[in-house]
């Protein structure tokens, strides 16, 4: 694992936006893994000031999304579809038919985890997976459990992930009580993973996830057995490490 640390978080959206960059400027066909909340906002960023200036281009690439909220419109304010077209994926020169969401208002869940498995797998592996970290250990929305699943599944979210994630809504009671995510399966196929996490607040949970046993109780402790894994922290969340 390689572990960087930056004082400031203009250098740390400078770095990610900088691996990304250079990924798709090597292999413009890159697959890449997205994800949500508000760790990657400024990589994204970085990412649509890089492609203004012409420097990187999107317009081959492929976008797979972590997760999505159950019962949530893509139109909906919090809605994953919207914050990926807001912060990304709208800003830049991918075809929207080369990126892709899981659907939370598919009337058969089952089915559509079954529909984005097979997507995933006709590209055969994701390139670049962006992960934040919950302050659980999740990743994607693979909340700490007994067991944890490969593929793309429904999840029923854990209190503490609806009241973390209450700020994006009005009213606390609106976040939706499921969310459809990838697995740890795919997120572990992933050629290189980068992690990102900013925060005192989450500095025990990276600890734990980075030097911790590996335990379903911490998904994200199951990175310790990826080959390419680049960490990304401010200060703040590497200061137990
Ligand atoms: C959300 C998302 C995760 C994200 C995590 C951390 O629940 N499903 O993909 O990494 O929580 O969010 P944040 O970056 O806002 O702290």
């Amino acid at each position: 694992m390689n572990i960087l640390t930056f004082r400031t978080q203009e250098e740390l959206n400078k770095a990610g936006a900088g691996i990304i960059t250079g990924l798709l400027q090597t292999n413009p066909r890159a697959v890449l893994g997205l994800a949500t909340g508000s760790t990657p906002i400024g990589i994204y960023r970085e990412l649509v000031e890089t492609h203004r200036q012409g420097l990187v281009s999107f317009a081959k690439a492929t976008a797979f999304n972590l997760d999505e909220y159950v019962g949530l419109e893509p139109g909906h304010p919090a809605s994953y579809y919207t914050f990926m077209q807001e912060h990304l994926l709208g800003l830049v020169d991918i075809p929207p038919q080369q990126c892709h969401i899981p659907s939370g208002i598919a009337s058969d869940l089952q089915a559509e985890c079954a529909r984005y498995d097979s997507l995933l797998e006709q590209y055969g592996q994701i390139d670049l997976q962006l992960l934040g970290l919950g302050h659980n250990g999740h990743i994607g929305f693979n909340e700490p459990d007994a067991t944890l699943e490969g593929g793309t599944h429904l999840v029923e979210l854990k209190e503490s992930t609806r009241s973390a994630n209450a700020r994006f809504f009005d009213k606390p009671e609106q976040v939706p009580t499921h969310a459809l995510t990838m697995g740890v399966g795919t997120i572990l196929k992933a050629k290189m993973i980068l992690l990102v996490v900013r925060g005192a607040d989450k500095a025990e949970i990276v600890q734990r996830a980075l030097q911790g046993p590996i335990t379903t109780d911490c998904p994200a402790s199951l990175l310790q057995t990826h080959p390419h894994v680049v960490v990304l922290l401010d200060s703040e969340a590497g200061g137990l490490l």
